[in-house]
């Protein structure tokens, strides 16, 4: 890229430009842009999986209706988030088969089982809650169609938030056997909810150019520590313990002390290692294979309806 234009580039970030598809970029820019909207599009379609498995099973037909429009409004993140990345010039296609190959990554939290119906409540309380503490930033992010979907994301995920805490304050409140469902699922979602923010600064290989060019707009350890910031009195609320005996307020941080995840355990989860990688990744591949009929149907109806309308 010629230095002129990079720095002119630079100079309209700085100034909070948003950069539309058409205009130009540096290669890099445009590079980083679709592998992280690209993976947040895939953590939206298989995020969709671990929920999908309770549809079934959730306890009232009302918890069964607020759970399908959940899992319906996950798809639909899923194809906002594709349509934004197609605009920097990747088709679905090459972004779809780069997730059924296992190439590209999708977040680490959908790796991770959902055991109980208490889970759905730590699904939205925690991993929504962790996602939105992400996102409300990247409504300022630096590309236009990315910022511009995070804002209806966003609306759609604090629903989330509030109907997963919504379930955790049922089932605390709930019998002996429920308090215990609930607590057990926050032990086992703490750490990989805290691990959604990527490896800490240290490791994090993109947070510096990703935030000088505003893709990003925090670092991970900064949206990790304001999430635990907000979810430990929330834990309080409900009567559950944070499963972190060294989770003590610092007054002079004005923020928590807190236990890092285990990050070997992050990394194998990224390798493809983690408890649900082969599963999810099987349920996706195999969704896609099954309605491939289907969109077979779609592409011949549009071809003869093309077909009418010229002739
Ligand atoms: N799960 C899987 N991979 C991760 C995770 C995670 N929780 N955190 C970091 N990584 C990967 C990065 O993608 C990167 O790998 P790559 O170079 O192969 O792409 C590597 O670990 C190093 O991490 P960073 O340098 O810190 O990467 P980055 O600057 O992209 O930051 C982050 C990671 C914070 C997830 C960022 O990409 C982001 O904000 N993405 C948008 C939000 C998003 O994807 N959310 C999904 C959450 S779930 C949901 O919304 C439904």
């Amino acid at each position: 890229d010629d230095p002129g234009m990079l720095a002119a580039f630079q100079a309209r970030i700085d100034r909070g430009d948003k950069i539309e598809p058409k205009e130009w970029m540096p290669e890099g820019y445009r590079k980083t842009l679709i592998r992280q909207i690209s993976q947040h599009a895939h953590s939206e379609i298989v995020g969709q999986l671990p929920e999908g498995n309770w549809i079934t099973r959730a306890p009232t037909l009302q918890r069964k209706a607020i759970l399908l429009a959940k899992v319906q409004d996950e798809a639909g993140h899923g194809l906002y988030l594709y349509s934004a990345a197609e605009t920097l010039g990747i088709s679905r296609d090459e972004m779809f088969e780069q997730l059924h190959s296992g190439r590209a990554k999708y977040s680490s939290i959908f790796n991770y089982p959902t055991l109980t119906w208490a889970d759905m409540g730590a699904v939205g309380w925690l991993v929504d809650g962790a996602a939105i503490m992400n996102q409300v930033p990247l409504q300022r992010t630096s590309y236009g169609p990315y910022s511009r979907a995070m804002i209806r994301i966003c609306k759609e995920e604090s629903f989330h938030q509030r109907q997963g805490y919504h379930i955790m304050m049922k089932m605390a409140r709930g019998t002996e056997a429920q308090r215990e469902m609930a607590q057990d699922a926050l032990d086992r979602f703490w750490y990989p909810a805290l691990m959604m923010f990527g490896p800490s600064d240290k490791d994090s290989v993109h947070s510096q150019q990703s935030m000088a060019w505003k893709i990003k707009i925090n670092t991970n350890d900064e949206l990790r520590q304001r999430f635990v910031n907000e979810t430990v009195p929330q834990a309080e609320f409900l009567g559950l313990t944070v499963p972190d005996p060294e989770l003590r307020w610092n007054p002079d941080k004005e923020g928590y002390d807190f236990s890092q995840p285990d990050w070997d355990e992050f990394f194998e989860v990224l390798k493809g290692n983690g408890p649900c990688n082969r599963e999810r990744l099987g349920a996706r591949v195999r969704a896609w294979e099954d309605g491939a009929w289907f969109r077979e149907g779609l592409t011949a109806y549009a071809d003869k309806a093309a077909q009418r309308r010229a002739g």
